[in-house]
């Protein structure tokens, strides 16, 4: 199966990034438009599977965010995100949004983070106050391939 990010040691061209950027960016209306017809209780912005990180990126709220990940979640997804040395735990490879289960918005990094997804992966929600969360969503981006940072980095960040 050809997975997308392989591609990102290849130096990209202007346009190849273009319309990856473009498809990336439709593909997350799609995300947004499926989640939004799912959503059966509203549990307010934070919890909106469409929400984007409220918090500006900068590159110190993404050392927050690593400081956060490094305390609470690399026991089980790994130094890098990867989810390598852990057996226990079939943690997801946090690199990888295309073999994410739920969502690979923001708005979905966050809930996933603070009410837990599936059976293993606990709720951080007694560990992690809501900025805590979104400063680890701008360090979660920052281990994936670009195309699902671009939303959240602008050119020049800060
Ligand atoms: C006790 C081990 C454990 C810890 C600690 C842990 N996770 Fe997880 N995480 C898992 C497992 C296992 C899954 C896979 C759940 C599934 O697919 O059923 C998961 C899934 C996820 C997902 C969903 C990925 C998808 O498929 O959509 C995200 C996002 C995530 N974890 C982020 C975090 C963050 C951020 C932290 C730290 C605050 C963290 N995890 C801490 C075990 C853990």
């Amino acid at each position: 199966m050809q997975r997308g990010y392989t591609v990102r040691a290849i130096p990209m061209t202007v346009a190849t990034r273009a319309l990856r950027l473009a498809t990336f960016l439709s593909l997350g209306l799609t995300a947004a438009a499926a989640g939004q017809s799912e959503a059966s209780e509203d549990t307010g912005p934070a919890d909106d599977p469409a929400a984007v990180n409220p918090t500006p990126y900068t590159q110190a709220a993404e050392k927050r965010g690593r400081t956060h990940y490094l305390r609470h979640c690399q026991i089980c997804h790994g130094f890098d995100g990867r989810a390598l040395e852990n057996i226990d735990f079939e943690a997801t490879d946090l690199t990888d949004p295309e073999r994410w289960r739920f969502g690979t918005t923001d708005g979905d990094l966050f809930r996933s983070t603070k009410h837990g997804a599936g059976l293993d992966m606990p709720p951080f929600e007694a560990e992690l106050d809501d900025a805590e969360i979104w400063e680890l969503v701008h360090y979660l981006r920052s281990l994936g391939p670009e195309e699902y940072r671009a939303a959240a980095e602008p050119e020049n960040p800060p």
